[in-house]
């Protein structure tokens, strides 16, 4: 029988689905194992299924010979050095399924929200007892309703957060590699360049992977096109953002504010400068983080595991023909 390793905690029905066709290593820590384990315990591995946390570089998988698919629980695939792999043969799957698209999206909902109406000022402020009286001067804030939001890559993600964005009568640009005519006349969104758009949104929200093309797309440059009075939203990846010179565009008002789900390097430090502004929400990668998208992830993982082992077509394969 095929063996397949499950290094760190999978949600079920992964780990069972598994269970029915293969031999399975599973570990069920809360996180990634030391790079050594890793290395060590994947050279008997015919299939690995792994968290987008694990980080799968050449080292590893030159470290494992009968390996045929890497299985990334998530949609991004950032973790996993795919050219290494596909060099070898070895299909990198992912698993972008609807659940984890809206998901994805409401927690993008959550943190326009949050910074607009400047949740979690407001609720520190209470928390800290400082709510000694009612003022009309109390905690003013920036509306959602009727602004105009601009949405960078206009995938799955992109597209669920514009579904939304019309019930709150936002105006919706975008800017993506190609346009999606077919997304256009079905969301009633505009297609702008990447600066046009960072000069008219209220918001902007990031929604492309993290590759080499994307890497600090939003640098000083960027931030400094945007509107004081407007606000970065990124629920994608860390390494979209330049983080000093958002720190920057933060602290001198060259924006209102952020929200953000994702950092370059995660967990963010507990010194890094971001955490001494008022005007930025954080929170700690929960985008995909409601239990339908955790199921529906692993599901999706597993059955593109069985699938590449069987020779059948797996549901997402981002590197070999299939
Ligand atoms: C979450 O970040 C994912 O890539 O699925």
């Amino acid at each position: 029988m095929p063996t397949a390793l499950v290094p760190q905690f999978v949600h079920e029905p992964g780990p069972s689905l598994l269970r029915e066709a293969l031999d399975v290593e599973y570990w069920e820590a809360d996180r990634p194992p030391p790079r050594a384990e890793l290395i060590a315990a994947i050279a008997d591995a015919d299939a690995l299924m792994c968290q987008s946390n694990c980080r799968v570089d050449a080292a590893v998988i030159g470290a494992a010979p009968k390996l045929k698919v890497i299985s990334n629980v998530a949609v991004g695939y950032d973790n996993v050095d795919v050219s290494a792999a596909t060099d070898r043969g070895i299909a990198v799957c992912n698993t972008p399924v609807a659940a984890l698209h809206e998901a994805t999206a409401d927690l993008t909902f959550a943190l326009i929200l949050a910074s607009a109406r400047r949740l979690g000022e407001a609720e520190r402020y209470l928390r800290a007892g400082r709510w000694t009286h009612w003022s009309p001067q109390l905690l003013v804030s920036a509306d959602v309703h009727g602004r105009t939001l601009g949405i960078v890559g206009l995938g799955r993600i992109g597209q669920a957060v514009a579904r939304r964005a019309g019930g709150f009568g936002m105006r919706v640009l975008y800017t993506s590699r190609r346009r999606n005519e077919a997304a256009e006349d079905a969301l009633g969104v505009r297609y702008v360049p990447l600066d046009a758009l960072l000069e008219e949104a209220d918001f902007v929200s990031l929604h492309v992977p993290a590759t080499s093309a994307t890497r600090g797309l939003i640098g000083g440059r960027e931030l400094r096109l945007m509107k004081p009075t407007a606000f970065l939203i990124n629920a994608a990846r860390g390494a979209v953002v330049d983080q000093r010179a958002l720190y920057e565009a933060l602290r001198d008002g060259w924006i209102a504010g952020a929200g953000l789900d994702v950092f370059d390097g995660e967990p963010i430090a507990m010194d890094d400068p971001l955490l001494t502004l008022d005007n930025v929400v954080l929170v700690p990668h929960v985008g995909g983080a409601t239990l339908p998208a955790r199921q529906a992830m692993a599901e999706a993982a597993a059955r593109n595991l069985l699938a590449v082992l069987r020779g059948e077509r797996p549901f997402s394969c981002v590197n070999l023909a299939s």
